[in-house]
């Protein structure tokens, strides 16, 4: 059982690798109807739907043609563990927008695990890049939430500034953990 972090961080990755210039990550946990709810927005190239339903479930499919890939797999077998589910929808040079659902309190529920290394590892990532990737990542949990938009965070450094430089990550990575604290109410 792996941290959602690291599937958050694999999902991502895909959204990257269609040279999406912008993912959305939310968590929201809602403790009341105990749900948490993972989403993931890009404005990447999309996928058909032909091709999105041999990507949902991978072992039905025939063609041999493409690497089976098992990131999303496996994450909707996470989430229908949990009395969740994974619904993706995706158009075809627009973006794609992935949801994963699980019940909070699952006892099968993998812990979030640490979403400021997860963060950081895209970061890098998206740096990295033929262009830059920016993030959005919000956290919620009932009332409370954190946002941090790298765009906004890009404006500050100005142009001459990465948002892979080593000290600027390190800010990046306490700015995240310093939220989080704030929203999990100080534990
Ligand atoms: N956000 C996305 N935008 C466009 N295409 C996507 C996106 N996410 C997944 N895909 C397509 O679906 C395929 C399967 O994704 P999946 O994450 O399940 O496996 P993978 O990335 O190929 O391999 P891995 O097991 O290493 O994750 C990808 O190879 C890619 O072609
Ligand atoms: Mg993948």
């Amino acid at each position: 059982m792996k941290d959602l972090s690291l599937h958050i961080l694999d999902l991502s990755q895909n959204s990257i690798t269609a040279g999406a210039d912008l993912v959305e990550i939310s968590i929201k946990e809602d403790t009341v109807a105990d749900r948490l709810t993972i989403s993931i927005i890009d404005n990447g190239k999309g996928m058909d739907k032909d091709f999105l339903e041999r990507v949902m479930d991978p072992f039905v499919t025939t063609r041999t043609s493409r690497k089976v890939g098992l990131g999303i797999p496996l994450m909707m077998a996470a989430c229908k563990r949990c009395e969740g589910d994974l619904v993706i929808e995706s158009e075809k040079n627009v973006g794609t927008r992935l949801k994963a659902e699980f019940k909070h309190s699952h006892i099968d529920r993998a812990p979030i695990g640490n979403t400021a290394e997860t963060m950081l590892s895209l970061i890098m990532a998206g740096s990295d890049a033929d262009k830059v990737v920016d993030f959005v990542y919000r956290h919620i949990i009932d009332e409370r939430e954190f946002c941090m938009d790298t765009r906004e965070i890009r404006v500050v450094l100005g142009d001459d500034v990465s948002l892979g430089e080593p000290e600027v990550l390190m800010w990046i990575k306490d700015y995240i953990c310093e939220g989080l604290k704030n929203i999990r109410g100080g534990v």
